[in-house]
């Protein structure tokens, strides 16, 4: 076996989590199986593709990515190939019937176990496929995160136990697990070592985290107050779990944010109840409303389906409605696909193609206006934006965000990086802010 470093590659498709994941393990095999990252696929000993299946149909991306890997492997047969993440969770075994060539499947919770299944692969030339879900192991074995940066995401629950009708997470990351309390501050402490100053913390559901007494908003109330830390964020959240706990600490803690995704999907009670959401329209207005109460100048924004399964245009408007009500900034939205083993999938499509399409524009362009009258209102304000480094305009610029997820670019040296500066708004462009520091 030759002793030159190895490296490795990854290809990541999905959302945050996903993204969240390719970083551990990278952390991961760099610690224990001593692999470098680099970008360069042709070069690398160790390909992994880390896969969701949440909106699209990523099967065939897979296979075809695979298929491209295919010759790098005939080229150098040492070359180990990998599939992570919901599709190979969902496959298992079924991707190496499709593509013989790959040596590693692991499912989301089974990536602690990367190191082993990568040595069983390089000591015995064999194929190893792990997709158990292990409670025990989600959060095991994997080690401390290095800062990138003022900022970081910390997991503090992987899964999902709500079982919405369209949606696959649960079946592919499990049900909801949450980290050990103390185990999150120990992470955010090792990050705020590091220079961090904002944590987002992450999960499918973090509002129903839970460890012994300990809920979220205990968590939160924690983590908002460690030395360093100068603001937190958190996604995604459930509103059925929007407790008043949580809801106060909009009242309560400054390090907090003003800014919520609260996933809503829909504005029309039926439908929320055919997606099994198990709130109705006028419950998540008041809590919008309580939350405003604690919070006045929180801004709130969403994931949206439209076209699910029997939506009328009436239930469409209804989504408009709210989306105007509520005035959702930046928001995420979807037209509905059917993914296999949902119940969903088993309901009569009845919304043609052409019509989802043209009701995701129209939801679209409205959300769009909303965020860009928000941004044009943050114009003559005064922000608090945490500098994260230089901007991409200028290098005699550098750039952070604002509390409500905007890019603000103004003049300043790096050497306020890490540093909570007050800027105020000069400018709202489509995508970002301009600003001068005036503190
Ligand atoms: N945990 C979050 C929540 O509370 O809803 C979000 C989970 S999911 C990873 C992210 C978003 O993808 C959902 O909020 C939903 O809008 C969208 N999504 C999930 N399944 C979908 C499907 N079958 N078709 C279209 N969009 C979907
Ligand atoms: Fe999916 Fe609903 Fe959970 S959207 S991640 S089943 S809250």
């Amino acid at each position: 076996m030759t002793m030159q470093p190895r490296t490795l590659y990854i290809k990541t498709f999905g959302c945050q989590m996903n993204e969240y994941d390719s970083a551990r393990i990278a952390e991961l095999l760099k610690a224990r199986s001593g692999l470098e990252l680099t970008t360069d696929p042709a070069q690398a000993d160790v390909l992994l593709l880390n896969t969701c299946s949440v909106r699209e149909k990523p099967r065939e991306k897979v296979f075809s990515q695979l298929g491209m890997w295919r010759p790098l492997k005939e080229a150098r047969p040492q070359v180990v190939i990998g599939v992570g993440g919901c599709v190979a969770s969902q496959e298992g075994e079924g991707i190496r019937t499709r593509a013989p060539y790959v040596d590693l499947v692991f499912g989301p919770q089974s990536l602690g176990r990367l190191p082993e299944m990568l040595a069983t692969v390089w000591a015995h030339r064999k194929a190893v496929v792990n997709v158990a879900f292990s409670e025990i192991e989600t959060f095991d074995r994997l080690p401390a995160p290095h800062a990138k940066g003022p900022t970081a995401f910390v997991a503090v629950m992987e899964g999902c136990s709500k079982y919405c009708s369209f949606c696959v997470v649960p079946y592919t990351r499990g049900e909801e697990v949450s980290r050990p309390f103390q185990e999150v501050i120990d992470e955010v402490t090792a990050l705020t070592s590091q220079g961090v100053r904002e944590v987002t913390l992450l999960g499918q559901n973090v509002n129903a985290y839970r460890d012994g007494p300990a809920d979220f908003a205990s968590l939160l109330a924690h983590v908002a107050t460690l030395p360093g830390i100068g603001r937190v964020r958190f996604t995604t959240s459930h509103p059925i779990e929007m407790t008043q706990r949580l809801i106060d600490a909009y009242a309560k803690i400054p390090t907090l944010v003003g800014h919520l995704h609260l996933p809503v999907q829909s504005g029309a009670d039926p439908i929320l109840e055919r997606m099994k959401r198990r709130h109705t329209v006028s419950e998540y207005k008041a809590i919008v409303h309580r939350l405003r109460v604690a919070r006045p100048s929180l801004c709130l924004s969403s994931d949206f389906i439209v076209g699910f399964p029997g939506e009328t245009e009436q239930d469409f408007q209804d989504t408009l409605d709210l989306v105007e009500s509520v005035g959702f900034d930046h928001s995420y939205s979807f037209a509905y696909s059917p993914r296999p083993g949902t119940p969903a999938a088993e309901m009569p499509d009845g919304v043609p193609a052409e019509v989802k399409k043209q009701r995701l524009a129209r939801l679209q362009a409205i959300l769009n206006a909303q965020a860009v009258r928000i941004s044009a209102a943050m114009v003559g304000t005064v922000q608090l934006v945490l500098v994260e480094g230089l901007s991409r305009k200028s290098p005699a610029w550098i750039a952070g965000r604002t509390e409500n997820n905007r890019v603000v670019n103004f003049r300043g040296d790096l050497g306020s990086v890490g540093s909570f500066v007050e800027v105020k708004i000069t400018e709202a462009l489509p995508n970002s802010l301009r600003g001068e520091c005036v503190r």
